[in-house]
C-alpha cells in the first residue's frame, strides 16, 4: 500500500479541539419546526440532519440549549423542510438571535402552511417536506444530542419528484437543490452526474 505522505503533506489536526471547521465538507441544510409552549411556532435551520437508515426514520444534531429540544422534548413531534437554494437567506434567518422575552421576530419574513399528521408547520415553496413523531433522544456528544424521529408523512413538490419517465440530471438542473458547505458556505447544485456504481454492487 503506497503512504499517503508520498504524494501529499498531511496536516496533524488537534484533538483537544473540535476538527469540523478545519476543511469543508457537504452537508444538507434543512428548516426543524417545532411549537412553542404559547402556540406559535419554531423553525430552526440544521445541517447536521439525515435519514437515519433505509427506512423512515431521520435524525439530526441538536443542543439542549435550542428551543427545538425543549419543544420536541415536550410535544414529541417535528417537521423538516427541505428549503431550495433560493430560500437561503429566509433559511438563515430562522437562525436570528432571540429576543429579551425570549422571542425570534425574524420568523415572520418565512411563510409556513400546516403540516396535516402532527401539530406544526412546514416552510412555503421547501421541495420536501417530513412530519415525524419522535423516537429518542440520544444525549451526550459532547454539548450535543441527536434527535431521531419516525417519518409519518412525506410529501415531495411536484418538480422535484423522481419519475421513471423524467431524467434524473434535467430534473436537478430544473430544480436545483441546496447545499451546506460547512463552515460557512453554500452550493446550490443544477448540474449532476449518474454515479459510477461498481457492477454487481448491492445495498
Ligand atoms: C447554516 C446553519 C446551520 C445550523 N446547523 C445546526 C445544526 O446542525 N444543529 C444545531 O443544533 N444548530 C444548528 N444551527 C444553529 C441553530 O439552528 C440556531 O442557533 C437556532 O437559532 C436555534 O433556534 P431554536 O432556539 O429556535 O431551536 C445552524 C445554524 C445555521 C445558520
Amino acid at each position: 500500500m503506497q503512504s499517503p505522505v508520498e504524494n501529499q503533506r498531511l496536516v496533524e489536526l488537534d484533538m483537544n479541539l473540535p476538527i469540523w471547521d478545519r476543511f469543508f465538507w457537504v452537508a444538507p441544510l434543512v428548516l426543524v419546526g417545532t411549537m412553542e409552549s404559547d402556540g406559535s411556532h419554531d423553525l430552526a435551520p440544521k445541517h447536521m440532519a439525515m435519514p437515519m437508515g433505509w427506512e423512515n426514520y431521520f435524525g439530526f444534531v441538536c443542543t439542549p440549549r435550542h428551543h427545538t429540544y425543549s419543544n420536541i422534548k415536550r410535544d414529541g413531534v417535528f417537521t423538516v423542510s427541505y428549503p431550495r437554494p433560493e430560500q437561503l437567506v429566509l433559511t438563515s434567518l430562522a437562525a436570528s438571535p432571540r429576543f429579551t422575552k425570549d422571542e425570534k421576530p425574524a420568523l415572520q419574513a418565512l411563510p409556513v402552511f400546516p403540516s396535516t399528521s402532527v401539530d406544526g408547520v412546514l416552510l412555503s415553496g421547501a421541495y420536501m417536506f417530513l412530519e415525524c413523531e419522535l423516537d429518542r433522544f440520544v444525549d451526550g456528544f459532547g454539548v450535543n444530542s441527536l434527535i431521531i424521529g419516525r417519518v409519518v408523512a412525506a410529501r415531495v413538490a411536484e418538480d422535484s419528484e423522481r419519475k421513471d419517465e423524467v431524467d434524473d440530471q434535467a430534473m436537478v438542473h430544473e430544480a436545483p437543490v441546496l447545499a451546506y458547505l460547512h463552515p460557512g458556505r453554500f452550493a446550490s447544485i443544477a448540474d449532476s452526474l449518474s454515479f459510477p456504481f461498481p457492477s454487481g454492487m448491492k445495498k
